[in-house]
């Protein structure tokens, strides 16, 4: 659940800070990343009215990632989860470690979506066949890095 005391704005601007810095440092997403931002101030800025609606229910964000999503080419399985684990590698630097579970949880639970939402869209809404892809492997946490159920 979202709530307003779970962390700071500066809290939010420092995780997204540090984790897109990482993301375009990387080999595999940070071309992606470069082919489509041409502003990254404003994306930035867009990441963390994102990450304020889904943490503390700041309601900023009115964007639409899974049209974006969508529209990128060649996503995979591998990739959402090399995305999860570079967030989580950002998460486990964070002084706010409360905020650091519910960020990777959230996390976790929107890759999955936007990862099955890519492949309908690009099987005509059926499911994948084969099935060994459409779910996303579990984020390899400590116990004590899960967020509360
Ligand atoms: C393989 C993994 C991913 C890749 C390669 C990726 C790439 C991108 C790119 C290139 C954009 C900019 C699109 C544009 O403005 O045209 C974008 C936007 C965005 N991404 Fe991702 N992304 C990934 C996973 C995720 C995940 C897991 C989340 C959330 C937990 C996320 C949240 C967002 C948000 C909120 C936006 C802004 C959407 C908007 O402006 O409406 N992304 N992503």
């Amino acid at each position: 659940m979202p709530d307003p005391a779970l962390c700071t704005e500066a809290d939010i601007r420092k995780l997204v800070h540090q984790f897109y810095a990482r993301v375009r440092a990387d080999a595999r997403l940070g071309p992606i990343f470069d082919a489509h931002i041409d502003d990254w101030p404003a994306h930035l800025q867009r990441l963390c009215d994102f990450w304020s609606s889904i943490l503390r229910g700041s309601g900023r964000f009115t964007g639409a990632p899974m049209p974006k999503h969508i529209a990128l080419p060649d996503l995979d399985a591998a990739l959402f989860e090399h995305w999860l684990q570079l967030f989580h590698a950002t998460t486990a630097e964070q002084a706010n470690q409360a905020m650091a579970r519910q960020a990777d949880a959230a996390a976790q639970r929107i890759a999955q979506s936007l990862w099955l939402g890519y492949q309908s869209s690009r099987r005509g809404g059926k499911p994948d066949g084969a099935q060994r892809q459409a779910m996303l492997a579990p984020l390899q946490l400590p116990a004590t890095m899960k967020a509360a159920p």
